[in-house]
């Protein structure tokens, strides 16, 4: 991936035939609503992780690739300055400001919110003083709250579209940077994960994400098997509660007391995986140390104050996170472990299909199986429903079955044999669906083959 390697613009007689409906559809809905054609659409993925969970923000790397469902908005400049947003779900609420100084509201994030990210990110990474105004009809299949990343599909889709109205020339890899800090703006400190994912996605293909400096490296998956999503049917929106940015700190704060222990300056070092590269460890070294420093059982903040000899007023300003502040306990040991054994997975899954192994769908379903169990039980970002919609897939015959995303409920990713995918499906909808009518509903979005799909591009009116 190179750095000027831009998001495509297609004309119109390129717009792929899988979009063709919904490209019409849209067209004529935006002209219902706002009285003129759009002048372009843009579209943005969401995601599935295969493997590294929660440690794209510890400096790690990850696997995830892009799936069919997506985000897109239609658009057109208007000459007052105004935000004009619509969505065709009527449960997301129209919303209209100024295209400047707008507040985003993090104590209740509302879809709109995200969409405010995106243009403020972009805004402020090009120093844009007048922006133009913007008529956006917004559109998504990505099921919300579910783990596939459709926040980071409305920051990105925001982000490109603002990039677009206001002929800028910004690369994906900068836009997935741009994109992964501003939404950071909702409050939540995720990772570039999603983001990157988003932009640097390509038909056919996972793809390895490193960070610092972000880059892109393709994952040729085995042939003849499958990926199957799953929704636990829990819903998880990571914005409203404290659980994300805690695990944040509790790996910041592992790191830093670890830092300490080796006489290392540790306010600068805030990330696991820094720690990793200045101590020239491996992973086993790195687990190692946590069992050498840390008791299992939780921390209190007082002791975390003891370890790093702060006080509590100045851990709270080197360390913590605006919805962090009120924490007393913080779990260290299981946190740090997840994270190192995690990081390690994702470079033996990488290995597994580059090197087209023996056995390689066992061995790539073993490694998500652990992931898994890490997750629930080092981690704690599984909830029953995850655990019991990861296990059903298991007996129904899945090399290996795992949370994806966030986690604390939304989706499983199963890997299965891609022949044997119809009986899958059949054998996980009796046991998990059938079973409970509410989790019936929409069966098709909730229970669904997957191929790794394209990343965000513009198509011309
Ligand atoms: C969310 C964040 C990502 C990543 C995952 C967990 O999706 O946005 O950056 O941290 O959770 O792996």
């Amino acid at each position: 991936m190179a750095a000027f390697d831009f998001v495509p613009v297609l004309e119109r007689n390129e717009v792929p035939a899988d979009m063709e409906k919904r490209y019409i559809n849209l067209t004529k809905k935006f002209e219902a609503h706002f009285g003129c054609k759009p002048t372009y659409l843009c579209r943005a993925p969401g995601r599935v992780n295969l493997i590294g969970e929660h440690i794209d923000y510890c400096g790690y790397s990850v696997l995830p690739m892009a799936i069919q469902q997506d985000i897109v908005m239609a658009i057109c400049t208007n000459q007052s300055q105004q935000l004009h947003l619509v969505n065709t779900d009527p449960n997301f609420k129209s919303f209209s400001t100024s295209i400047t100084g707008f507040v985003i509201n993090k104590e209740k994030p509302e879809w709109h919110n995200y969409v405010l990210c995106g243009l403020k990110g972009i805004a402020e990474f090009s120093k844009l003083e007048n922006p133009v105004g913007l008529n956006i009809l917004a559109d998504g299949t990505v099921p919300r709250s579910a783990g596939l990343s459709s926040s980071s599909a409305l920051v990105c889709c925001a982000g490109l579209t603002m990039m677009h109205a206001n002929n800028l020339k910004i690369s994906k890899l900068e836009l997935a940077d741009i994109c992964a800090k501003c939404e950071q703006y909702i409050g939540t400190q995720g990772g570039g994960m999603d983001q990157s994912i988003c932009f640097l996605a390509e038909a056919g293909k996972a793809k390895h994400i490193e960070f610092n400096p972000l880059r892109s490296t393709d994952i040729v998956l085995p042939s003849g098997v499958s990926f199957v999503i799953c929704n636990s049917c829990k819903e998880m929106n990571k914005a409203a509660t404290s659980h994300f940015n805690r695990r944040v700190v509790e790996d910041r704060l592992a790191c830093q007391i670890m830092a300490k222990n080796k006489e290392f300056e540790w306010r600068k070092l805030r990330r696991l995986g820094s720690l990793q590269e200045t101590l020239g460890c491996s992973f086993e070294d790195m687990l190692q140390l946590v069992e050498d420093t840390f008791k299992t059982t939780p921390y209190s903040k007082q002791e975390i104050c003891q370890l790093l000899e702060v006080t509590e007023e100045e851990l709270n300003a080197e360390s913590l996170s605006d919805n962090t502040l009120q924490l007393q306990e913080f779990k260290l040991h299981d946190r740090a472990k997840h994270v190192f054994s995690e990081a390690s997975r994702v470079l033996q899954f990488k290995k597994v299909c580059n090197e087209a192994q023996k056995d390689a769908n066992i061995l790539l379903g073993n490694l998500m199986n652990e992931s898994h169990a890490s997750c629930r039980d080092l981690y704690e970002c599984s909830c029953p429903e995850l655990d019991e919609v990861a296990e059903a897939c298991r007996k129904a015959g899945a090399f290996g079955a795992r949370l994806t995303g966030a986690g604390w409920g939304g989706c499983a990713v199963a890997i299965v044999l891609t022949k044997e995918v119809p009986d899958f499906i059949k054998s996980v909808h009796s046991t998990f669906y059938s079973v409970n009518a509410k989790r019936e509903e929409n069966i098709n979005d909730k229970l669904f083959a997957t191929e790794p799909g394209k990343g965000a591009v513009i198509y011309k009116v």
